[in-house]
């Protein structure tokens, strides 16, 4: 709606993955970098964390883009399944000519294949997504995946995703076999004050091709002290931003703009509904404002 007006090709802040976007934040490139070492380095199981919209699926597509063809990839979203539907899926994604049967068949058909894989020199990659939500049952079976190895190397990579309920999941004592077979746990945290900004601008940068700053310096400022660095109430404030800047036929978003959408944010609605949004929100930034300065950012 607003794209013409601001100059932009699309809408920067839309919340549908787009790999063009993808902004290589330290923390971002890091749970990245994790993941790449823990797949070639044949790690086993991984597990990455982190507060909803903090972009961990973003960057299990940034690792998607990134792996070569000797690495094969089976990506399970559905996490409200049974054991046995798992390792259907897994043998599903991962292209294997199976016969259905009990799990037990099925697993030794997965492990057939893996055989297989590691003889080529090919790598295999399972990534469970939303992992938070696994029942005990299929991370029993998971369990018995990730015990599938040679003598000397594991014949799956296993990657968890999920948000930080899934620490605390994979800390009751009934897991305690799962649990020790995590090589890598990496918490991904929202984005840094100055990436918060860099990010801001690099969407921009990405929707306009241009250098031109949409939003002013304090109006940024008050979306780094209301989301906290979260991606995706970064792009929902900016995207609301934008259209209220739209509607109010200004070429730049300035703080009083943005705090009124600040203000009236769902988010906000929520927050209303606890007393003191506003002090709240105040103080937020006030406590920031005295980092910034103590930092000698400003
Ligand atoms: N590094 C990043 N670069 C670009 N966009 C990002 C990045 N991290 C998160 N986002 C955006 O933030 C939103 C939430 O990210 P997502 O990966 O879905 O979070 P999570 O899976 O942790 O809930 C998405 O719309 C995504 O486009
Ligand atoms: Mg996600």
């Amino acid at each position: 709606m607003y794209n013409k007006h601001f100059g932009f090709k699309e809408a920067p802040f839309n919340m549908t993955p787009n790999s063009r976007y993808f902004f290589s934040s330290s923390r971002h490139t890091e749970a990245l970098s994790t993941l790449i070492y823990a797949i070639e380095e044949r790690k086993g199981f991984v597990v990455i964390t982190g507060e909803i919209g903090s972009g961990k699926t973003t960057v299990c597509r940034a690792l998607l883009n990134q792996l070569n063809a000797l690495t094969q990839t089976a990506l399970v979203t559905n996490t409200h399944i049974s054991g046995k539907d798992l390792l259907v899926t897994v043998l599903e994604d991962l292209e294997v000519e199976f016969t259905p049967g009990s799990k037990a068949r099925l697993l030794s058909q997965l492990n057939q294949y893996l055989i297989d894989q590691l003889r080529n020199d090919r790598n295999v990659v399972l990534i469970i997504d939303e992992a938070q939500n696994l029942s005990a049952s299929v991370l029993e079976e998971v369990r018995m995946l990730s015990n599938l190895e040679t003598e000397n190397e594991k014949l799956v990579q296993i990657i968890f995703l999920g948000q930080p309920e899934l620490k605390r999941k994979l800390s009751s004592p009934r897991l305690e076999q799962l649990r020790q077979r995590i090589a890598v746990f990496y918490h991904l945290l929202p984005l840094s004050y100055e990436d918060t900004k860099e990010y801001i601008l690099h969407r921009g940068r990405v929707a306009s091709s241009s250098e031109r700053a949409f939003f002013t310096d304090a109006a940024i400022d008050l979306v780094y002290a209301f989301t906290k660095g979260v991606p995706r109430l970064i792009n929902q404030i900016c995207d609301s931003a934008l259209l209220s800047g739209y509607i109010a036929g200004v070429s730049i978003i300035n703080e009083d703009l943005m705090r009124e959408v600040i203000e009236e944010s769902p988010m906000m609605q929520i927050a209303r509904s606890s007393k003191n949004h506003i002090e709240k929100l105040e103080q937020d930034l006030g406590e920031f404002l005295a980092w910034k300065r103590e930092k000698h950012v400003i």
